[in-house]
């Protein structure tokens, strides 16, 4: 398979060119391919001809999406669009990255792959007006994913262990729930998708739920750290307080991979003590 991964330069995007080894694959970091550029998109994919585009790209600062809406939007929307247009153009499948803040957290369990969306926050909506731009296409996928940690990028992993460095007691909020998901695991599984062209919403965490504080402790166990270092706040707690509403519970139930025999990810225990063992090397 030829495959073309926009947003090869985030943290999804790094595992993604890893995952689809032994296939063609083309990295586009933003700089080589800016979404939002609408000639670059239909002129890129139309000329590369990809079997699958993964759309990794996006502006994933939350609380920036509140002061920058048009930038969201026309980022995660209008260049969904794009991508969305440049493959049926090319009759590629496309893999679409979404998120759990797609849903407003007041559902008291798990949402599956068929709960209404209702998001909160302006990136939970310009998310979701992605994930609309793919909505008649039966044959695209959109891959939710929720708390993405690894080995690249900014994530909550990092900032624990950057933080369990400066000062002797961390405060994290313990009324937000949600699953963790590596993103390896969550790359491994969306190669798998792209090979057998599963189309529809596809909700891909790994197993285990908790609230932040729960997932700070674990960082630390994880690094051989004193979980009794981190303290549970509530939202309401935060000083200042985040510019974006976050859903209290945003936990994913991966229901498509559990019914449809797909390889479900491992515990995000598991996956952690990999990649707090490799940031730690
Ligand atoms: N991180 C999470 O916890 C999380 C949770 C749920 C869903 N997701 C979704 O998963 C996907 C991957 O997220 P991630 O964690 O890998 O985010 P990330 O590390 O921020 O990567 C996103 C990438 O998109 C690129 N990008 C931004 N604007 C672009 C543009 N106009 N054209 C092309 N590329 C552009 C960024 O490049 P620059 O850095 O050069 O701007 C960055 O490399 C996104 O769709 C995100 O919404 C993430």
């Amino acid at each position: 398979m030829r495959v073309l991964v926009t947003g090869a330069g985030g943290q999804v995007g790094h595992e993604l060119v890893r995952a689809f080894v032994g296939h063609d694959v083309v990295a586009a970091t933003s700089a080589d391919l800016d979404v939002t550029d609408r000639a670059s998109v239909l002129g890129a994919v139309t000329t590369l001809e990809p079997d699958a585009v993964v759309h990794a790209a996006a502006f994933t600062a939350v609380d920036a999406c509140e002061s920058e809406p048009d930038r969201a939007y026309r980022v995660n929307a209008l260049g969904t669009r794009n991508v969305a247009d440049a493959s049926r153009r090319a009759g590629a499948h496309v893999i679409y990255l979404s998120t759990d803040y797609v849903f407003d957290g007041t559902k008291p369990t798990p949402y599956d792959e068929w709960d209404t969306p209702n998001p909160q926050s302006v990136y939970g909506r310009s998310k979701l007006a992605g994930e609309l731009e793919l909505a008649h296409d039966p044959a695209a996928t959109i891959v939710r994913i929720s708390w993405v940690f690894g080995v690249h990028g900014t994530n909550m992993v990092k900032t624990v262990l950057r933080l369990a460095g400066e000062h002797e007691t961390l405060r994290f909020v313990d009324d937000q729930r949600g699953r963790p998901t590596a993103a390896a695991d969550a790359a491994d599984l969306i190669a798998r998708l792209a090979v057998e062209r599963m189309g529809g919403v596809v909700h891909a965490t790994n197993q285990g739920e908790v609230s932040w504080f729960e997932f700070a402790c674990a960082v630390l166990e994880a690094a051989g750290l004193d979980p009794g270092r981190v303290e549970p706040i509530t939202t309401a707690d935060l000083d200042p307080p985040r510019p974006a509403p976050r859903p209290a519970n945003s936990v994913l139930d991966d229901t498509v991979l559990r019914l449809s025999g797909l390889p479900r990810l491992p515990h995000y225990r598991e996956s952690l003590d990999r990649v707090v063992a490799a940031l730690r090397a």
